[in-house]
């Protein structure tokens, strides 16, 4: 059945809500100050690869896409990515916010740049360059909508908990936290009105329903993978089932 704009993006955000109802219990231990400072050390040298890799789906969607107004809008995200400095303004790439982050935390900037991943975050990259490329292009802007639609709130509420909760880490280290919290929110109604404008056919809107999933467990086996190495096995069993029952 073919949806409306408006039908489509309910279905989409239910979609999303449905595949995992309540978030990953790494993330549930990180709001509440549980994990230990080893343990935000293995979460922030793991997740580094993805953010250091941006460029591998985010010049996949440049490519792919047929509309003039919409490429200039993926090319300002880009720059964004790589550094709005080389523009005259703030910041410095996203990557290189998230290697200050690290140093915050205790990561020397070159342990941060050479780590080795954990093979579920290598394979989790893969799968997402791999859904990109493989993707109607509006569809491969629109699984944007996961991360960067629900951008803004996750990366407040994550820094808000580094705050109140992990006090040691300096302030400045926070960037790259702050700069989510107002880009996405762009970024995220980008994603929205690229789905709006052009998944208007039936094939399209299944085709996007099965992005968003596949996104979503992506970002799942991200956490997984971090859960497993570094936090179940540190867990006492009651915290380990509260966690996974939250
Ligand atoms: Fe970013």
């Amino acid at each position: 059945m073919l949806l409306s704009p408006e039908q489509l993006i309910a279905d989409l955000e239910s979609t999303l809500r449905n595949r995992h109802p309540r978030p990953h219990p790494v993330r549930q231990l990180l709001l509440t100050g549980r994990l230990t400072r080893d343990q935000l050390q293995g979460w922030a040298r793991n997740l580094f690869h993805e953010f250091r890799n941006i460029h591998r789906f985010f010049g996949v969607r440049y490519q792919k896409c047929p509309v003039p107004e919409l490429r200039r809008a993926l090319i300002e995200n880009m720059i964004e990515e790589e550094g709005e400095d080389m523009v005259g303004r703030k910041y410095p790439s996203h990557a290189e916010l998230w290697v200050r982050f690290g140093e915050g935390i205790g990561i020397a900037r070159e342990e941060m740049i050479h780590y080795e991943p954990l093979p579920g975050i290598r394979a989790a990259l893969e799968m997402y360059v791999a859904l990109v490329q493989q993707s109607h292009w509006a569809v491969a802007i629109g699984t944007g909508l996961v991360f960067e639609g629900g951008g803004p709130k996750r990366m407040k509420e994550e820094r808000e908990a580094l705050e109140r909760h992990y006090p040691w880490i300096p302030a400045r280290a926070l960037d790259f936290f702050r700069v989510h919290e107002y880009h996405d929110e762009g970024h995220g109604n980008f994603c929205v009105d690229v789905i709006r404008d052009h998944c208007m056919e039936e094939h399209l809107q299944s085709e996007m329903r099965r992005a968003v999933e596949n996104r979503a467990d992506i970002m799942w086996l991200q956490n997984e993978s971090i859960y497993q190495a570094f936090v179940r096995p540190a867990l006492a069993p009651e915290t380990a089932r509260e966690a996974r029952s939250i």
